[in-house]
């Protein structure tokens, strides 16, 4: 399994997976993964393009409350394996504040993932941080932070096995319902190689 960009002619696998269950947004779960068909829908080159988006260029976010908010810089890339029939196999995403470490308070974390149902527990999701973390050295970000719900096990494995360490419980704002979730962060200082990868 990789880490790719996405691209046009990888569009059509994504599209299948979304139509076939898979959301990347755990909280707005189908309803997301039916806007962003509508989206491809309505124009792919435009989609595939707002998924590399450092200059914030992109429409607004909607929270789980359906408020809309401003977005920041940051990219995404698609888990990708070998399977001939459906290669895609999960994405993983990063977004950032130029120049600084913090996020806005309606921004949980820097980086978030979803494997598709299908594919989950080969190790996927837990080689895409990895990855990742390789990929954006170059930010300069001396850490990220991750946020998972207190429940959320197979993540919280995910972001220990990549260096990952419990910062705090907190309470998430009223856009995410004022629930419960748990900060991790991982160090880049130094910055991670691919040797340090965990698998
Ligand atoms: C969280 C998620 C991305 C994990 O993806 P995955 O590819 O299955 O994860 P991995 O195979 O790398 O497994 C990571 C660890 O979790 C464990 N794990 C995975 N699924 C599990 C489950 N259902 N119950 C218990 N442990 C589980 C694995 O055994 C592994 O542990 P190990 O490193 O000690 O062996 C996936 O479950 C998912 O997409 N969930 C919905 C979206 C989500 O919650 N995203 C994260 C938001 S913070």
């Amino acid at each position: 399994m990789q880490i790719v960009p996405p691209t046009i002619d990888r569009l059509p696998a994504y599209a299948a997976a979304l139509r076939d269950g898979y959301s990347p947004d755990n909280v707005r779960g189908a309803i997301a993964a039916q806007e962003i068909l509508a989206r491809i829908d309505a124009d792919a080159q435009r989609f595939i393009e707002s998924m590399e988006d450092r200059e914030a260029r992109g429409p607004l976010v909607t929270l789980p409350d359906r408020s809309q908010v401003k977005r920041i810089p940051g990219f995404h890339r698609w888990m990708w394996d070998d399977d001939p029939a459906a290669p895609f196999c999960g994405a993983i995403s990063v977004r950032w504040q130029p120049g600084s470490v913090t996020l806005p308070p309606h921004v949980l974390g820097h980086i978030g993932y979803s494997v598709v149902p299908w594919k989950r527990r080969r190790g996927y999701a837990t080689e895409a941080l990895a990855q990742l973390l390789v990929e954006i050295r170059d930010l300069g970000l001396p850490h990220v932070d991750i946020t998972t719900d207190p429940d959320n096990v197979p993540s919280q494995r995910v972001i220990l096995a990549n260096g990952g360490v419990f910062v705090e419980a907190f309470t998430k704002p009223a856009a995410f319902g004022e629930k419960p979730g748990y900060r991790y962060r991982i160090s880049l200082d130094p910055p991670p190689t691919a040797l340090q990868s965990v698998r």
